[in-house]
């Protein structure tokens, strides 16, 4: 039977948010995260669940699949394989998967790999809205240059061992051409000990993450800490000096890092003032060298479209600047800025610089994940411990009862439709609030999230209403850039406006999503406010839910009064109320076994070699 399409799979490979991209005839057909899959926050290790989920969903096998592009930021792939199957900490059921895979050592011209920053890239403008611009990446660290086997990629004349840091291309249709690219120096040590000593901006600010909480991927945690950090009280962290970028080495100043014992609370340090000091001048330093890089490429192109990729990409407070200081008529930011969008880019590098197809396809939504049947949702829960109503018709009234529980003060855990690809829960996994309670952010913390209390809560509004009650036109469709709270609306949506002033805003339209965007006019109906406490639905330290399943483990396991799955609200009966503490202990049972269970394996039959 002749083949009916195109495919090409994307894979981040191995280290951490291992994720994989399906493209079908161009078009980005379904895309996940490891982490979503195997319930571990940014799991790496290997792609089998990723690549599975995407073939599955498609109902094909992997000799459908024509082309595989991979990327991994520490090694080219195939190097990297060779290595990891005989060390690193992969678990030993994986690593016999890994063994047995046609994509391990593949001997086969339909398996590539591309380097990072391309990749990132191509995750960006191959799918933006624009036909011409600018594309600025900016991340903690990417392929060294000596891997990077590209042609016109800037590496002449560059030290073998230094990595990528920043990388700045213009674009043209499916054509895309570097034009910049910073590096960082080799330093000593393993990898890990490098990245804390790299002098990038990236790696800089992880290694602020890693000095306050521990943690080098907490960097969404440093933002959200700068607001309540004095002034200038550092000094700087980060320069630029007539374009070099410069970052002095820490010295005895910086003798206070987090140390968790397990003992104290991070909240209850004594450095807590100077780690908000630090996180104010690692913010502020960031955002002056971005909007400097932006208005440079800007000025040297003139260019009026900008797209951004890479991990710094997730600064929304900086990206906000970018939007209004930096000149550009558009921005559009990928969605999946960090690794895990490293797959989309994978699979665009194939199909327009290895096809050599042209560019057809525009991300407006992250929702690439698939739709679970109501059958499926119906199926799930304990009918000893739940309660359930299933609302007929076109979505209306169970958006009519979601507004009016809300407006009651009740926490909704919000399921619909197809899973959000990337950090943020954009309506579809989704933990909703009231925003005009103050309370509404503690709540949230100390009953669901069990997050530190600095942190604020995002707003998501319809993209009409928002400029009234938010400064700037601009759309936020992906929640990726802050706006200043106008004035007016301050006092009444009390719950999302953070220290500063600012909201992480997103924007909807109703064809994009008409269940959100349905319940977001229901809820102003009752209450005169077009705005809703928008969190992604996991609890800390847990992927966003995926399956329907995973959400009323969500649900039964944390403080949230009612469970919209589709059409069906779920309510917690009398004797859950009764079992709470036993249940809790069950579920954090549960959630300790869950990764020793069996993957299926949708491998092909077998790998053509051509
Ligand atoms: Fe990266």
């Amino acid at each position: 039977m002749p083949k009916i399409h195109t495919y090409i799979l994307g894979i981040n490979a191995y280290d951490h948010d291992v994720s994989a991209c399906l493209l079908r005839d161009g078009a980005i057909a379904y895309a996940i995260e490891k982490e979503r899959i195997t319930r571990q926050k940014h799991a790496g290790g290997f792609f089998q669940e990723v690549v599975d989920y995407c073939l599955k969903a498609e109902g094909i096998i992997l000799d459908d699949v024509d082309l595989v592009v991979r990327n991994c930021y520490v090694l080219p792939v195939e190097e990297l394989e060779l290595r990891m199957i005989y060390q690193g900490d992969m678990l030993p059921r994986e690593r016999e998967q890994t063994a047995k895979s046609p994509l391990y050592l593949p001997k086969s011209n339909k398996v590539m790999t591309v380097s990072h920053h391309l990749a990132h890239a191509y995750c960006a403008f191959a799918v933006s809205p624009f036909e011409e611009g600018v594309v600025m990446v900016v991340d903690g660290v990417g392929s060294y240059a000596s891997d990077i086997k590209e042609l016109g990629q800037l590496t002449e004349a560059v030290n073998p061992l230094a990595r990528e840091s920043e990388s700045y291309y213009r674009f043209k249709g499916s054509e895309l051409e570097p034009l910049k690219k910073v590096w960082l120096r080799p330093c000593r040590g393993l990898l890990s000990d490098e990245f804390f000593n790299m002098d990038g901006l990236g790696a800089l600010y992880s290694r602020v993450s890693s000095y306050i909480f521990a943690d080098w991927n907490k960097c969404g945690e440093v933002m959200g800490l700068a607001p309540y950090g004095r002034s200038n009280s550092f000094r700087k962290l980060l320069t630029l000096e007539n374009g070099e970028l410069c970052v002095p080495a820490w010295d005895a100043e910086f003798n206070q890092p987090w140390m968790p014992d397990g003992l104290k609370k991070w909240e209850a340090s004594p450095a807590m003032r100077h780690w908000e000091d630090l996180a104010w001048q690692v913010q502020h330093d960031a955002e002056e060298v971005l909007l400097a890089r932006a208005r440079w490429l800007r000025e040297t192109t003139g260019a009026k479209n900008l797209c951004l990729a890479g991990g710094v990409a997730l600064n929304c407070v900086a990206n906000g600047r970018i939007v209004r200081e930096a000149g550009f008529d558009n921005v559009w930011i990928q969605p999946a800025a960090g690794d895990n969008g490293i797959a989309i880019g994978c699979a665009y590098y194939g199909h327009l610089a290895v096809q050599k197809k042209a560019r057809s396809f525009v991300m407006k939504q992250a929702t690439l994940g698939i739709e679970y049947s109501d059958d499926a949702v119906r199926r799930v829960g304990n009918p000893l411990l739940v309660t359930r109503k299933t609302f007929n018709g076109n979505g209306e009234n169970i958006c009519r009862e979601t507004a009016k529980l809300l407006s009651e003060g009740n926490v909704f855990g919000w399921f619909q439709g197809r899973s959000e690809f990337g950090p943020r829960a954009l309506g579809n996994r989704s933990i909703l609030g009231d925003p005009r309670r103050p309370e509404m952010k503690d709540i949230l913390n100390k009953r669901v999230k069990f997050r530190q209390a600095f942190r604020p809560f995002a707003p998501i509004v319809p993209y009409e209403r928002a400029k009234d009650i938010f400064i700037g036109e601009d759309e936020s469709p992906f929640m990726l850039r802050a706006k200043m709270v106008r004035p007016e609306w301050k006092e009444r949506i009390p719950a999302i406006v953070h220290v500063d002033g600012t909201a992480r805003v997103q924007t909807v339209r109703r064809e994009h999503n008409e269940r959100m965007y349905d319940l977001l006019i229901e809820f102003e109906r009752l209450t005169g406010v077009p705005v809703l406490v928008n969190t992604s639905f996991n609890i800390k330290g847990e992927p966003i839910v995926e399956t329907p399943q995973d959400a009323m483990n969500c649900f039964i396991y944390t403080g949230i009064d009612y469970l919209v799955l589709h059409d069906t609200l779920v309510a917690k009966n009398a004797l859950y109320k009764l079992l709470a503490p036993f249940i809790k202990v069950y579920y954090e049972s549960r959630a300790q076994t869950r990764d020793e269970k069996p993957i299926e394996a949708v491998w092909a039959r077998g790998w053509t070699v051509v």
